[in-house]
């Protein structure tokens, strides 16, 4: 329940609200509430299931870490919190102000092939739109402007992940932001999630038999204390077609960014 209002929750004894040591910073669409909600089958693990948006929204920021705090799920002291809020990645203040807050957390980056990510964040504000009744164009028309690519369009901006990553490298060092493979998630998310584990020095708790493929679906699906579940129907949409130039103009764009980024985190993905 995205809606779920902390404050009013009963606090069990022996709990407490605490500011996370883990977060999930992004990159929208890239699989983050998946990772979220998968992490939360692990019983050391407490997740905030509302996006806080506390460092990448002024105004929310401004009222102060206490107020952040108590959006926080109840813990106990074994446990750990985790919040994610995607847009943190492509915030410029963000890196500074979590900084600032705990220079030692651990931070949470899953990121998929920028090209699929720019048509799944087309895809999101193509229903958004439809659902307030709001004219949609096909993605050709805002990707294409005058025969060029539309640089300056939000979801390319938000795929420069050598951009955004450079402003959190002067405030954490890299092995303390661990990447999760977006794409591999949805194809085996157990070998990306046990690398979490890991990561957060956590016993590894959560296994095969948690996740089942969901034919229907198309994705992996949940299954966690008896109960089976998927994610809600606005993740795993179907993609529309998109032209083959205007992709490839994309991926070439695309090219160097991919590589500057390779060479920040040392790793590489297969990326096109
Ligand atoms: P699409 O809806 O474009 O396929 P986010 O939660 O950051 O908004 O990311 C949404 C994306 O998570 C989805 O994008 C989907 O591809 C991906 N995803 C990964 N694992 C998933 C799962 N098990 N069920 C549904 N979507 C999943």
């Amino acid at each position: 329940n995205e809606s779920e209002n902390y404050s009013s929750q009963v606090q069990p004894p022996g709990t407490n609200r605490r500011i996370p040591q883990s977060i999930i910073i992004g990159v929208r669409k890239g699989g983050t509430r998946a990772l979220l909600e998968m992490l939360d089958i692990h019983p050391e693990i407490v997740v905030a299931t509302t996006e806080v948006h506390f460092f990448d929204w002024d105004e929310n920021y401004a009222k102060g870490f206490e107020w952040y705090k108590n959006l926080m799920p109840f813990s106990y002291e074994n446990q750990i919190t985790v919040e994610k809020t995607p847009g943190y990645f492509t915030s410029s203040l963000s890196p500074e102000r979590i900084h600032e807050m705990n220079s030692s957390i651990k931070l949470l980056l899953i990121l998929r092939d920028p090209t699929e990510r720019v048509i799944s964040d087309y895809t999101q504000v193509y229903y958004n739109r439809l659902e307030n009744h709001k004219p949609v164009q096909v993605i050709e028309e805002i990707v294409i402007r005058n025969g060029v690519l539309n640089t300056k369009y939000k979801a390319i901006q938000r795929s420069l992940y050598d951009v955004h990553m450079e402003n959190w490298l002067k405030y954490f060092s890299l092995d303390q932001i661990h990447i999760v493979d977006g794409d591999t998630l949805i194809r085996d998310p157990l070998p990306e999630l046990q690398k979490v584990e890991k990561f957060l020095n956590l016993r590894p708790r959560i296994m095969s038999s948690n996740f089942y493929f969901n034919q229907t679906k198309g994705f992996y699906c949940i299954r966690s204390e008896g109960r089976e579940r998927c994610l809600h129907e606005s993740k795993g949409r179907p993609h529309p077609m998109v032209n083959s130039t205007v992709l490839e103009q994309l991926q070439a764009y695309f090219k160097d960014h991919n590589q500057n980024f390779y060479r920040m985190v040392n790793r590489s993905f297969d990326w096109h």
